[in-house]
């Protein structure tokens, strides 16, 4: 799968779709549907909506008292302790879930965290590339044998317009030897996101296993923006003067509901059967941003798209390889 898939659909939603509109008539009965971070924003709306058309979840989570409480109003689903930043406890949710014996239908990698101050974790990787990255390199690949067994997996990689903050640095992946800057880092470990769908494609593809990188939209009434100060949101026209969020989902500024709409329609809409390894938002596929372009829009310009460096084969393959030596070093 090259850029070149880049072709938007004309899928009959748009920007301000919902969720719940984008399931209506797909049933998920006897679906298994692993969601993380699926205890928060646009997480738990995900998850929510997986469970409305009859999927059984599974929440791993940091916080597993927190998870049950958000989720005791989704009868059935599981909770099951796991920290991205923590390898030992990714490997233990993911031999548990093999252990049952299920397959899995559905992946959703969407947690994440935005922007933080430098952190490292406990093998001195960079926090937001480890846990928005590495974390879920891991867990995917441990649960690659549920998801062939699935005969017809999906896995959704939550990215982000942040993609435009940074590329990979292969040089100095982990801020060892440059500046850290929170949005750089962030927008890096996007980056790896989007790059991350690319690869599970080609990877799967032939043991049914299609990938697909989501931009939510702007969503400010989550738990990510706790790093941003409101006054940089207000600036940016998300917050209005009494820090209430604006709604506009033609600029990117979106509900939760929304903001899940393209996970979900990943996730499950059969007019992505067949196709793979894309960059969505918006509901569908995102247009490749033009190389003259690029430049105005990775400066802020709105429109839907995704740069070329997101959903480059190339720096897909590379960033697995590199991936892999992490996760095993
Ligand atoms: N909101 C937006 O505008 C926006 C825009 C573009 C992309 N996204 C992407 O969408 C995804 C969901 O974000 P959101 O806005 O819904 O934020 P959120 O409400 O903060 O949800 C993020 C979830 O990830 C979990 N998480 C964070 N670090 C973790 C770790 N080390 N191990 C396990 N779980 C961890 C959080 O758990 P805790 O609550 O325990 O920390 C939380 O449940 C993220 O990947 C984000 O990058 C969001």
């Amino acid at each position: 799968m090259t850029s070149t898939a880049q072709q938007p659909l004309n899928s009959g939603f748009g920007a301000a779709s919902t969720a719940e509109e984008v399931i209506k008539g797909i049933d998920l009965t006897g679906k298994v549907a692993i969601v993380t971070g699926g205890y928060s924003g646009i997480g738990l709306e995900t998850a929510r909506v997986l469970h409305g058309a009859g999927a059984h979840i599974v929440v791993p989570a940091r916080d597993v008292e927190r998870a049950r409480t958000a989720l005791a109003v989704l009868p059935g689903t599981e909770v099951e302790h796991m920290d991205l930043l923590d390898p030992a406890s990714i490997d233990a949710f993911a031999e548990k879930f093999l252990a049952s014996g299920r397959p899995l239908h559905l992946l959703v990698n969407n947690a994440g965290i935005m922007a933080t101050p430098l952190a490292r974790d406990a093998r001195g990787y960079e926090a937001q590339f480890a846990a928005n990255h590495l974390g879920h390199f891991q867990l995917t690949t441990k649960l690659w044998p549920a998801l062939v067994a699935a005969q017809g997996a999906r896995v959704v990689v939550l990215s982000s317009r942040g993609i435009r903050f940074a590329g990979i640095d292969f040089d100095d992946v982990q801020f060892e030897h440059r500046k850290y800057e929170p949005f750089l880092a962030y927008g890096q470990s996007k980056t790896a996101n989007a790059l991350f769908a690319v690869e599970v494609d080609r990877r799967g593809q032939a043991q049914g296993i299609r990938a697909f990188a989501v931009h939510p939209g702007l969503i400010v009434d989550t738990g990510l923006v706790k790093h941003i100060d409101p006054a940089a949101l207000q600036a940016a026209g998300a917050l209005d003067s009494e820090g209430k969020p604006i709604r506009d989902p033609e600029r990117q500024l979106k509900t939760v509901q929304q903001g899940a709409a393209t996970s979900v329609w990943c996730a499950t809409n059969p007019q992505l059967d067949g196709l793979g390894g894309v960059y969505c938002e918006n509901v569908d596929i995102s247009p490749l941003v033009a190389p003259e372009n690029e430049a105005a829009w990775a400066g802020g310009d709105t429109t839907p798209g995704v740069l070329s460096r997101a959903v480059d084969p190339e720096a897909a393959a590379r960033l697995w390889e590199v991936s892999e030596q992490l996760v095993t070093a």
